[in-house]
């Protein structure tokens, strides 16, 4: 078992991407909004196990390529097994991004889920401007924590019960300000992209509203349920002890520490696959040209 944390992830990654997008709406990205029409060589950032190249390069032009780059060993092997049974031409490197140095010959660089792990975002945003050609794209799918918090429906449960907006708000504030890294990354893109020197810079919210039918198939319901587990939602709060300690360090008074506790606590026991719930992710989608 590899001692990365993302290589132990794989099974998350593939059960939970399928909540952010409806592949109508990619379809609808690159045919009606991006508007690509020729090949382009495609490079992902924190690649996983290709997630995005899986959805996207069937909706490109044909001649298109995918190169993937990450840091876990274990990712970039799954990674390279999925691809082989895929028509599509592609790469994939081991690297530590904030280390490696990317030559400019790409037409667009992308990232899905990732800059929100970095702690000087801007620096890695200038690194995927940098491999990219002139009048070349970046892409980046990237999440927006409270946003996604705000979007819940629960059936017989009122939101403010197991969603402590204000809690959370500030201990997403309080990691970033600490450490860099930003849940929130998302809403914020399109202003770090346009201060970067990107042209015709635009965002998109994801538009997968995930319903947990009591009234759908079977099977369909089960694995939707499962995801959504996968995703954290309604998860045990664990050890009362350990998770106040840790919340208190993150920058709550204890009143909140508790009162995040007693939400969460609900939210695991009332959530089960008798539930209705529906959550939209609301994921970004912030993309500009790059103009030299
Ligand atoms: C939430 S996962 C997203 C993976 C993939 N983009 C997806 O959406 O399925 C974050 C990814 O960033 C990668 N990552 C984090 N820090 C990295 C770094 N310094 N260099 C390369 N990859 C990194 C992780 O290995 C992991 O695969």
């Amino acid at each position: 078992m590899s001692e990365y944390y993302w290589d132990n992830k794989i099974e998350y990654l593939r059960n939970t991407r399928g909540l952010y997008y409806n592949d109508d709406y990619l379809e609808f990205l690159v045919k009606s909004v991006w508007k690509i029409v020729k090949p382009v060589n495609i490079i992902d950032y924190g690649c996983g196990f290709g997630y995005l190249g899986l959805k996207l390069l069937p909706l490109l032009p044909e001649g298109s390529t995918y190169t993937g780059i990450d840091k876990g060993n274990e990712l970039i092997n799954t990674a390279r097994e999925v691809f082989q049974n895929q028509p599509y031409p592609s790469e994939f490197f081991i690297s530590d991004i904030e280390e490696v140095t990317i030559d400019r010959k790409y037409d667009i660089a992308i990232c899905h889920a990732f800059l929100l792990h970095m702690t000087d975002s801007k620096k890695i945003l200038q690194k995927m401007i940098d491999c990219v050609l002139d009048d070349g794209m970046v892409i980046c799918f990237e999440p927006h924590w409270i946003a996604n918090m705000s979007n819940y429906g629960f059936d017989e449960l009122e939101q403010s019960q197991v969603i402590k907006l204000g809690i959370l708000q500030k201990l997403y504030e309080g990691d970033f300000n600490r450490k860099g890294k930003d849940g929130n990354i998302g809403i914020k893109l399109p202003i770090y992209l346009s201060q970067l020197g990107l042209k015709n810079v635009e965002c998109r919210v994801s538009d997968k509203v995930n319903f947990l039918d009591q009234n759908m198939n079977l099977l369909s319901k089960q694995s939707l349920f499962n995801s959504l587990r996968e995703e954290g939602l309604g998860e045990l709060p664990g050890e009362i002890e350990e998770f106040i300690h840790n919340l208190v360090n993150r920058g709550l008074m204890l009143n909140e520490a508790m009162e995040q506790y007693e939400a969460e606590l609900l939210f695991s026991k009332e959530f089960a696959d008798h539930s209705y719930l529906t959550y939209a992710p609301n994921m970004k989608i912030t993309f500009g040209n790059v103009k030299r």
